[in-house]
């Protein structure tokens, strides 16, 4: 897939999943790659693999909770590159359990991973992207940003969060006449690690989760959403919807409204663990 030569392209989480897929797509297409994420291990595979393409690739420990160090972060990869014309906002974890069950302290770490790490990368590189005269932000929301379910509150409330933000922002850049296009991306179940890393509620089993995630809601691969998220972010596309559950489940929410909500409680409320 060709389309990005020339391109400094930054993707936030990319030592797993989709960041690692994109980070691996993007350097196939011919951009120069500027990796980050806590886990250190992945993050060293991407590398290496973003290196056997022989992309130009930087890579750094980066939590995308720490605001300071993801503004030193962002002047380092304009200092290194030259220019920044792209952000992948991508980092995140997924968390179980009802509201009822779920600390405050639960909650938070998901807005401040989830939906404050995404304001931090988007804020930090802003600047960055406008002074390149041919920016763009692709902020990673979810289906789970479209509509929400049981035992998922608080990963509802960042990724409508992060969706609100993005489209906001999209405007803005059209109305202020800024050179930085913008995206939200709303994957489906996508065949990652995600649910194998999350956490739970006290109480709730988080490998239960993850077995119903892996058997019951995972179908498409990370190279293939990478693929599919690389096509809309050429086209300019204000949102793309990865998978056919999330065209299928979007069409299901927009007919019924608010409908779906009693439906979902019935049948998600049964699978998934951790509600009641
Ligand atoms: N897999 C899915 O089905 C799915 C569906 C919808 C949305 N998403 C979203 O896609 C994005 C990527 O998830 P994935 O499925 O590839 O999961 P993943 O767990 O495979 O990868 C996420 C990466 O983010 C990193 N990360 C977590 N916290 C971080 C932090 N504070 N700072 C920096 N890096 C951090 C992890 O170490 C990991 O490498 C997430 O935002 C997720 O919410 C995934």
């Amino acid at each position: 897939m060709q389309g990005f030569a020339g391109k400094v392209a930054v993707v936030t989480g990319a030592g797993s999943g989709i960041g690692q897929a994109l980070a691996i797509e993007l350097a196939r297409s011919g951009a120069s790659v500027a990796i980050s994420d806590v886990n250190a291990e992945g993050l060293a595979v991407t590398e290496e693999r973003i290196k056997a393409i022989g992309a130009p690739v930087k890579s750094d420990r980066l939590d995308v909770t720490e605001r300071e160090a993801f503004e030193l972060y962002a002047d380092a990869v304009k200092a290194h590159f030259g220019k920044v014309n792209q952000i992948y906002n991508n980092a995140g974890i997924a968390f179980t359990g009802a509201v009822e069950i779920s600390s405050y302290k639960d909650i938070e770490r998901v807005m401040d991973v989830d939906f404050w790490g995404v304001v931090n990368g988007t804020k930090a590189f802003l600047p960055h992207l406008i002074e390149s005269g041919d920016g763009h932000v692709v902020n990673v929301s979810s289906l789970f940003g479209i509509f929400a379910v049981p035992g998922q509150a608080a990963y509802n409330a960042a990724k409508f969060a992060v969706r609100g933000f993005t489209e906001s922002l999209r405007q803005e850049m059209v109305s202020g006449k800024r050179p930085v296009k913008v995206t939200t991306v709303h994957p489906g179940g996508i065949k990652t690690a995600i649910a194998r890393n999350a956490t739970a509620a006290e109480g709730i089993d988080p490998e239960a989760f993850a077995r119903v995630f892996d058997k019951k809601l995972a179908s498409t691969s990370p190279e293939r959403a990478a693929v599919i998220i690389l096509d809309a972010v050429r086209k300019n596309k204000a949102r793309v919807l990865v998978g056919a559950d999330a065209k299928a489940l979007d069409i299901l929410v927009r007919l019924t409204g608010s409908g779906y909500q009693r439906l979902f409680a019935s049948v998600i409320g049964k699978i998934m663990p951790g509600i009641h």
